[in-house]
């Protein structure tokens, strides 16, 4: 009976093919424990030299790490794995013995490591990230799908810039300038007037060149977009779903987790709702704490987030930023229009900021006159103006970076490991 490692647990005491690859071994004279893997999950296999012939213990014996093989055995109760289960190895074929793999069970530097991501991505502790991130990922579509959202999809390829245009991928598009998507939103925001509450999920390009252990240059990234929500039903939205899916890891991801070692206790009481601070309490609350690099009008670094949410044992929305270091799209406080409507939300444990967001401007006036101010003219703008001009109506959304997220659930240090294949300022391989 072929199965997987995911399914054994519904094959106690049966005997069971699966296709593996050897992860690591030890044996002794008489026995001889495989650590197997094969993308479900990890198992050990014991080959007793009693249980199999002459010839497959002497395979078992001399089998060497990454080779293919499919194993055959008895699966058996085992407390002490944390998948709970193990098989009595009977059998075993191998496909291909793999020679010299190149990731070794000792300590390697991390420039090698990158330089071998395509291998990398095999080891326990990538595996156990890249399986929260799609936890993350399908959750998202749960929570989404549950609040009546529909799912959208902007362009990549666009012919303007959505976040400012120092950050921005140039390409040709034949005779034409086009840009990488830095987000798709402006797209969003005409399809919410379609259908209301859609959310789009795809990857966003920055040509920023930091190198700092929170920047990829190509990352994913979730935008809702909501018509008829304002800023503040807008939050209430932002921290069930954060929540929600926080949740859904802790329940669907427990091996994972474990294998990383992750202080679960931090992620348990990440409910709804989360603490909200305003900009100018943010930077009251720096200058008391003796930051003194920084004043009203300045954008939060690195330290001052992780100052910020150091102060709270849940992700933070800091809110209410002035208007001129926010997007031109922001809809400024009709209470007080040097800051926008817009809040960031930052994630505790020093993970930055994982969401900004914000209600959007719905005037016509105001828009054009931000255009204005902005230089934004020409066809690849003049439609989203269009949308304020054709029953406008008052809207909101926001964008959570996927890879930011998934490294603040893992615990792990550097956002590198968060996406199979990262793409870095010195980096397009492999
Ligand atoms: O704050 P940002 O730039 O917001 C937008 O792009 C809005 N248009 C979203 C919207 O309202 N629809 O980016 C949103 C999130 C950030 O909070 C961060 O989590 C992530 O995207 N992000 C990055 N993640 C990794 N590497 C980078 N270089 C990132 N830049 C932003
Ligand atoms: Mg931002």
């Amino acid at each position: 009976m072929k199965t997987t490692i995911a399914n054994v647990n519904q094959h106690l005491n049966e005997t069971v093919t699966i296709g593996v690859w050897l992860h690591n071994k030890r044996s002794s004279g008489k026995i001889a424990f495989l650590q197997l893997r094969d993308g479900t999950g990890f198992i050990q296999g014991v080959v007793a030299k009693s249980a199999v012939s002459e010839e497959v213990f002497e395979q078992a014996k001399t089998i060497t790490q990454e080779s293919s093989l499919y194993i055959t055995g008895t699966v058996v109760e085992d407390t002490r794995s944390p998948l709970g289960y193990e098989l009595q190895v009977t059998d075993l074929e191998v496909i291909q013995e793999a020679e010299d793999y190149p990731i070794t069970p000792k300590e390697h530097g991390t420039e090698f490591l990158m330089d071998h991501r395509h291998l990398w991505l095999r080891s326990k502790k990538q595996h156990a990230i890249m399986k929260v991130r799609n936890e993350i990922i399908r959750s998202t579509y749960e929570f989404f799908n549950n609040e009546g959202f529909v799912k959208v999809d902007p362009p990549i390829l666009t012919g303007a810039s959505a976040e400012g245009t120092t950050e921005l991928f140039h390409t040709k598009y034949f005779d034409e300038d086009a840009y990488l998507s830095q987000s798709g939103q402006l797209y969003m925001e005409a399809a919410a007037m379609a259908l209301g509450r859609v959310f789009s999920f795809g990857p966003t390009f920055r040509a920023e060149k930091s190198k700092t252990r929170r920047h990829l240059i190509e990352f994913w990234m979730i935008e809702p977009e909501m018509a008829f929500m304002d800023h503040e039903d807008s939050l209430k939205m932002q921290e069930e779903y954060v929540a929600f899916v926080v949740q859904s890891v802790l329940k669907n991801c427990k091996i994972e987790l474990e294998t990383l070692d992750r202080d679960t206790s931090k992620l348990e009481n990440i409910q709804a709702p989360f603490p909200r601070i305003t900009y100018d309490d943010a930077i009251q609350f720096l200058k008391d704490q003796g930051f003194n690099d920084i004043d009203w009008g300045d954008d939060f670094g690195a330290p001052h987030e992780t100052a910020i949410a150091e102060a709270y044992d849940k992700p933070v929305f800091i809110t209410h930023f002035p208007v001129e270091i926010k997007a031109f799209y922001m809809k400024p406080d009709p209470d007080n229009p040097n800051v926008a409507l817009c809040a960031d939300l930052i994630a505790p444990e020093g993970y930055g900021e994982i969401i900004g967001g914000s209600e959007r401007i719905d005037d016509y006036e105001l828009m054009a006159e931000r255009y204005k101010e902005h230089d934004l003219d020409g066809p690849a703008y003049e439609w989203y103006l269009q949308l304020r001009k054709y029953g406008t109506v008052p809207h909101s959304g926001f964008g959570l970076g996927l890879e930011r997220t998934v490294a603040w659930i893992t615990g792990i240090e550097h956002i590198r490991e968060t996406i199979p294949f990262p793409r870095l300022l010195n980096r397009l391989y492999p």
